[in-house]
Parts: structure tokens; sequence; C-alpha cells
């Protein structure tokens, strides 16, 4: 018999000891709600469309240092809809889904590219993109929040990691936010007909573009991706191809969705907003809070490989397994009165679980910070007397979280 849950109070129950079921109607009603609920009384949930959710921080936090719960491999494109292509393909070949020393090879010749000294050089560039995108609209006192600064900033900034032309922004974002959605769970046949098409023009791009550095190398970021892959002499063309997918996909719509609801949360807490107009160094704090509050990606994917009792709760073996961060961060076990956004908060853990855990923790995760940062930082010193119109909505308790528009004002 299957546990009950009642949309309208998230009252929970389950009868005989099941796991209970949590439907996809639940969670895009009250997504925070129905985890909280759940919670509460059970470690772990079976999500209605597959796979079982781990709710609460001890066990997420747990579980992602135990050997049981390794990467996903295909199992999750497959689940989509997706089982052969190159939506399958990126995730055969990515670096996020693989284990072991295939993952090892696939992310070594980005190691050094990333680390933070590196990131860090980066901050002045970011911010002056930031600077630029609020200098294009500040004379006209409105705008779309959404599609002209925080969809705008991270495309621009990966494409000058990778030294992409401006004017093939546009194009690759739009393919980019739409192979994203394939992190939504509840597909129609006709979205996965959608997400593989833009998926194959994004991989038709990529290719070209290491076509084209392969043929003169300009001693940029991806000039030298592509010398250290060669130097480890490991990795096939379709890996050196799908890292390269994978950072373009990974580094846009996580950073847009958490742009747009850092700057949203403060100005619907506008005292906290002030301070941090009046205070920099306020700005990391606020940055931390917001990933923590709506995060932008809702969980971490493991499958277990053997059979795993989680507080009494057996999940089988060859299981996908959703860790949910985004439940765990709202954990009244491990955070003082979580539901409350609070800048000011102390205790929050050493690395933020929103990027992850282990070997595959974010390789982006500095660079994303300087976006966060450095954006919050240039918008706030510029525009102090800014207004939300149109606050965004946020869907989504998975993958890659969706933000729908966010429309700003203020007097020049
Ligand atoms: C706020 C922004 C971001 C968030 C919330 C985020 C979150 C995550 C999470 C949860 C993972 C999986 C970790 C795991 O399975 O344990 C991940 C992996 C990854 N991210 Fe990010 N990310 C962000 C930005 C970026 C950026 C800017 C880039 C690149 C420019 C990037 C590239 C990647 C890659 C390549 C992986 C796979 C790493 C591996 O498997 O070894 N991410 N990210």
């Amino acid at each position: 018999m299957r546990a009950e849950i009642n949309a309208d109070n998230f009252s929970v129950g389950s009868a005989g000891g099941e796991i209970p079921t949590v439907t996809l109607k639940q969670l895009e009603a009250d997504p925070h709600g129905a985890f909280r609920a759940y919670r509460k009384e059970y470690p772990v949930v079976l999500h209605e469309t597959g796979g079982y959710f781990v709710l609460r921080f001890s066990d997420v936090d747990g579980l992602s240092k135990d050997p049981r719960f390794r990467p996903s491999g295909t199992i999750f494109p497959e689940m989509q809809g997706f089982g052969t292509g190159t939506m399958f393909d990126a995730f055969d070949y990515g670096m996020l889904t693989a284990d072991g020393d295939v993952h090892r090879r696939r992310r070594a010749p980005f190691s050094r590219l990333f680390a933070a000294r590196a990131i860090n050089e980066m901050r002045p560039s970011i911010r002056r993109t930031a600077e630029d995108l609020i200098e294009d609209w500040y004379g006209v006192g409105e705008l779309d929040f959404f599609n002209e600064f925080a969809a705008k900033l991270p495309a621009r900034v990966v494409a000058d990691l990778l030294g992409l032309p401006r004017e093939d922004i546009p194009e690759f974002t739009l393919l980019v936010y739409e192979v994203t959605k394939i992190f939504s769970l509840g597909l129609n046949p006709d979205d996965v007909v959608g997400i593989e098409k833009a998926g194959h023009r994004l991989r038709e791009y990529v290719d070209k573009v290491l076509d084209e550095r392969r043929r003169s190398p300009s001693g940029d970021f991806l000039s030298a991706f592509l010398a250290a892959a060669a130097e480890g002499g490991e990795m096939s063309p379709e890996e050196i191809l799908y890292q390269i997918f994978a950072l373009v996909v990974g580094g846009t719509d996580t950073t847009r969705v958490a742009i747009v609801m850092q700057v949203a949360l403060l100005l619907q807490h506008r005292v906290q907003w002030a301070e941090v107009c009046r205070d920099p160094d306020r700005i990391s704090g606020a940055v931390t809070e917001a990933m923590r509050f709506e995060p932008s990606v809702g969980a971490v994917t493991r499958v277990t490989s053997e059979d795993a009792d989680i507080g009494g709760t057996v999940i089988p073996a060859g299981q996908l397994v959703a860790l949910s961060t985004m439940s765990a961060m709202r954990d009244e076990m491990a955070y003082d009165r979580p539901d409350i956004f609070d800048i000011h908060r102390t205790g929050q853990p050493r690395l933020h679980p929103i990027f992850g855990y282990g070997a595959h923790r974010c390789i982006g995760e500095a660079i994303a910070r300087a976006e966060l940062e450095e954006s919050l930082s240039a918008i706030t010193a510029r525009i102090p007397q800014l207004d939300l119109d149109v606050p965004p909505t946020i869907n989504g308790h998975f993958g890659i979280r969706r933000v729908d528009a966010m429309r700003v004002s203020w007097k020049p």
C-alpha cells in the first residue's frame, strides 16, 4: 500500500512501514512545504516519476561520502526518454556521471585552469561585464532582469572563457537553455524531441569551435585545455567534446537562476538589501544565504551499488537516488530557523552543499561565486534604489531549477 500525502496541508502518513511516494503535483505546488512535511517523518521518499529522494541533512551529507552511492551513469537520461543520441552521449561521455579513473581523466585537464587563483584573475573582467550590462539599461530605468542581465552575464563569462565570438552568444544561449530542460522531471515526448534537437545543434557548435582552436591555438583557456588533454593522451575526441559541452551547459543556467534569486530575495527583504548596499562586506554572506534559501540546483544524483539502509528504510541496489540538497538546506536539525532568509546566518557548512560533494564537487564553484558576488556588488553599488516590479517564480526540485521572469525598475 502507498503512503498518503494531503497536498493542502502536507499531513503525511505511510501504511505498513512502506516508503511514501511524493507526487510531482505536490512538489510543483510547494516543494519546500512537501519536503518539510516528509522530512519530519521519513528520511527517504519515492518520487512519482522514479527514483528515491534523501531528505535530511545528516543523511545527504553522510551518504555523499558513502562508497555505495556511485555516479549515476546513463540511468537519468534513459529514465527521461533519451536512450540514444546526443543527450545520451552527453551523460555517457561526461565527467559528472563517470566513476573512478574514467572520471579522473575527464576532469584532470581542467584542474589547473579552474584553480581559485586562476579564477580570481577573471574577477575584474566579470565585474566589467556586469557593469556594462547595467550601463546598457541605466538611463532607461527599467529592465527585464531575467533576460537582459541574469541570462546574459553567465553566457558572456562562458563565451569569454572559451573565446567564443560575442555574436554567437544569443544562439548558443538559446540552445543551452533548451538543453537544461532535461533536468525537469515529467517531460512529455515533444519536450524530448526539442531537447535532443537543441543538444545536437549545441554539439555541432562545440565541435566546430574545438576544430578551429586545434587549427589555430591562441593561448587562451580552450587552447590550454586542449593542450592538457593532449598531454595526458588519454581522452578520446568524444570525451574532449563532451567535457566542453558540459562546461557550457553546467556554467550558464545554474548561475542564471542563482543571479535572479539572490537579487529577488534581497529586494523582498528590503532591510537586508539596504545593508548589502551600505556594506559590501555583506555580499559574500548574502550570496551564500541566497543559494541555501532558494538553490538553483535541487539535488545531487547518485546510484546505489548495493542495498543501503537509511534509518530503517532500504534503498535497493541499482536505484537512482537524489540527495536532496534543497531539502537538506532547510532541515531544522541542521539550520536554526531554516525557513527564514538571513544574510547574517552563522554556522553554514564550510563547503556549501549546493555545489555537491567529493570528487564530483562542482568544478565551476569559484567562477560561479565570482559571478554572483561581482554582479551583486555591481548592482548594489550602482542602483541601490532598485525596485522589484515582477518577482520571479521558481519551480523544480531536482536538477537545475526553473525561473520564469523578473522585472526591475529604478529612478535613474
Ligand atoms: C550557482 C552555480 C552552480 C551550481 C549551483 C552548480 C552546482 C553543481 C553541482 C550540484 C554539481 C554536481 C556535484 C556532485 O554530483 O556532487 C556540479 C558539477 C559540475 N559543475 Fe557546477 N554549478 C554551478 C556553476 C557551474 C559553473 C559556472 C561551471 C563551469 C563554468 C560548472 C561546471 C560543472 C561541471 C563541469 C561539473 C561536473 C564536475 C564533476 O563531475 O567532476 N558549474 N555543479
